[in-house]
């Protein structure tokens, strides 16, 4: 019975180490580690996109889902792209266990995701990240359409709103 015991505790300190080794993996491949989002940033960003006519929105980067999830209980079609298999896969059970039908997930890269028909984006990434996205973001999604970024700004255009952390773009009309 010990001996059981004794290689159940060694299997599950293997799979912890291998848990952990994943998720320090991809942050530092892809350089942005999960930080989630604050529930006071959640709400400010629900609220806004309550007030628009925005129907689909895409996370890149969604981390854990709460975004996302708060905004599909909000009536959104949501896009929730996350690079780290793991978090993708707690996503994917929260959908499942909860009924999420509106938000559909993708495992992948956010630099290589279709924004078409998406009508707001919403990002917690760093500048670097940002500076590579801004001129795609503001050139391939169709005017009027909301940028909300968590903390970090882009370089050249200047928010339409600002709400502590939560800074809100619009592209031209
Ligand atoms: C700061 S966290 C924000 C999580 C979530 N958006 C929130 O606000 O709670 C950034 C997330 O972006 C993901 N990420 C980083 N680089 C990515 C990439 N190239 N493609 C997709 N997801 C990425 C990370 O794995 C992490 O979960």
């Amino acid at each position: 019975m010990i001996p059981i015991l004794y290689l159940l505790a060694q299997i599950s300190c293997l799979f912890l180490i291998i848990l952990f080794a994943v998720f320090y993996l991809w942050a530092n491949t892809f350089g942005v580690p999960f930080v989630p989002s604050d529930r006071r940033i959640v709400n400010n960003m629900v609220n806004f996109l309550k007030k628009t006519k925005v129907k689909k929105v895409a996370e890149l980067g969604a981390g854990d889902g709460r975004v996302a999830f708060a905004l599909a209980r909000e009536g959104f079609e949501v896009l929730a792209v996350e690079v780290n298999p793991l978090l993708s896969l707690w996503m994917r059970l929260v959908k499942f266990v909860r009924r999420y039908n509106k938000v559909e997930i993708e495992n992948k890269d956010l630099f290589k995701v279709d924004i078409k028909g998406i009508d707001a984006i919403i990002v917690y990434l760093y500048p670097e990240h940002l500076e590579k996205l801004e001129e795609r973001f503001f050139k391939e999604m169709p005017s009027g359409s909301y940028i909300l970024s968590n903390t970090f700004t882009f370089k050249n255009h200047k928010p339409i709103e600002n709400t502590g952390k939560l800074y809100i773009y619009q592209v031209a009309k």
